[in-house]
């Protein structure tokens, strides 16, 4: 049993904490405002396959590994936190509209089967008969029913929960610096009282590379703003799957709610830390949205919020040590925070043990850029 302090109370936090507590470490997890961030966020895709991009394979293989493990981790959590884990199994859709953007989604499908991995085209009338919620506009696509979606905020109040009775401690501290005597990990320097600790697990998101000078360039926020909206009594019912959309060349998703609730996202920006939601951002994601669903005219707009995704430079993230003795990173997850949680949990407990990471995070390890510095 070691004294582990992760830093950040993200999912990725979180779930790294709530797995090596189970597993019998004491630790402390430091955020001033947990479970909030790009986490609170986030849309909650498990969409490895979905949002493929050719060059970017060894992603891919690690969001299907995690993608599988992810009906495990749900069922493990629901019954440690004695709540809903928030994993939807309906599946997702890609729509296109113009012919510019069947031709792009073609191309995916066709790198996809390369690739081994199954996708079913379909005709616009085949999509609306799976989904009656998409407009005429819709003309092809692809049916991925293997790629899921979480609710985000049920599941980290399952893993709040699940922390809690895991005998996490919480400590509502900022992080300032890892303090490490010339080569071992001692603890964490914060706003309040240093933290020791035997092992420092950074999992802060965009903030991580203001924790340790080996992440300095490695993490960079990118912004993305979402909106929430509200199925009212006469609309017409929201998609039961995952949409994901290219309308004339931009991307745009909806992920379906409980109760007609559905996420709208997301922009992508690098813009600094800056989280204001933006009117032109909102303009775009509602008139993209409203040509693949018509029906979300008659939607309750109930919620605009800006998140800032931890981006990497290859857009793998990075999961393993980082040079001093005691030092770990779980960060830089960019899109994929949601999806990639499950193996980055099991990953850094099998680092904390002293064990092989699962085959799939190996090529996330930080080395690949920390050796070169
Ligand atoms: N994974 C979706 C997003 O980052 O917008």
């Amino acid at each position: 049993m070691i004294e582990v302090v992760v830093v950040g109370a993200g999912v990725i936090g979180m779930s790294c904490a709530w797995r090596a507590a189970a597993a019998g470490h004491a630790v402390t997890v430091l955020d001033p405002a947990p479970a909030r961030g790009a986490s609170w966020v986030a849309g909650g895709m498990l969409a490895p396959v979905t949002e493929a991009w050719p060059g970017e394979e060894h992603l891919l293989d690690l969001g299907v590994e995690s993608v599988r493990r992810w009906p495990g981790f749900a069922a493990d959590l629901t019954a440690a936190a004695g709540c809903r884990a928030g994993l939807r199994t309906e599946g997702t859709m890609v729509a296109a509209t113009g012919a510019g953007d069947r031709a792009e989604l073609d191309n995916l499908a066709t790198y996809l089967t390369g690739l081994g991995r199954s996708v079913e085209r379909l005709s616009g009338r085949e999509l609306r008969r799976l989904e009656p919620a998409l407009g005429p506009d819709v003309r092809g696509g692809l049916s991925v029913p293997d790629d899921l979606a979480v609710d985000n905020r049920l599941l980290l109040t399952a893993l709040q929960a699940a922390c809690g009775r895991a005998g996490v401690r919480f400590v509502a501290a900022a992080a300032k610096s890892v303090l490490d005597d010339g080569g071992r990990v001692t603890g964490v320097r914060t706003d309040g009282p240093d933290v020791p600790a035997d092992a420092v697990l950074i999992c802060a998101g965009a903030h991580s590379a203001d924790l340790h000078p080996t992440l300095d360039g490695l993490v960079r926020p990118v912004k993305g703003e979402i909106l929430r909206l509200a199925h009212r009594a006469g609309a017409f019912p929201p998609p039961g799957r995952t949409v994901r959309a290219l309308v004339d060349g931009r991307p745009v998703y909806a992920v379906p709610r409980d109760g007609g609730g559905l996420v709208i996202g997301a922009t992508q920006a690098e813009t600094g830390f800056d989280t204001d939601v933006t009117v032109g951002g909102v303009r775009d994601l509602l008139r993209d949205a409203e040509r693949v669903l018509p029906g979300i005219a008659e939607y309750a707009l109930v919620e605009s919020a800006a998140g800032l995704r931890p981006g990497s430079p290859d857009n793998l993230p990075l999961i393993g040590p980082l040079g001093p003795e005691g030092l770990l990173a779980a960060t830089g997850h960019g899109r994929n925070g949601m999806l990639l949680a499950p193996v980055t949990a099991d990953a850094v407990l099998a680092l904390l043990h002293g064990d092989p990471p699962p085959e799939a995070a190996r090529p996330a390890a930080p080395h690949r850029f920390v050796s070169r510095r």
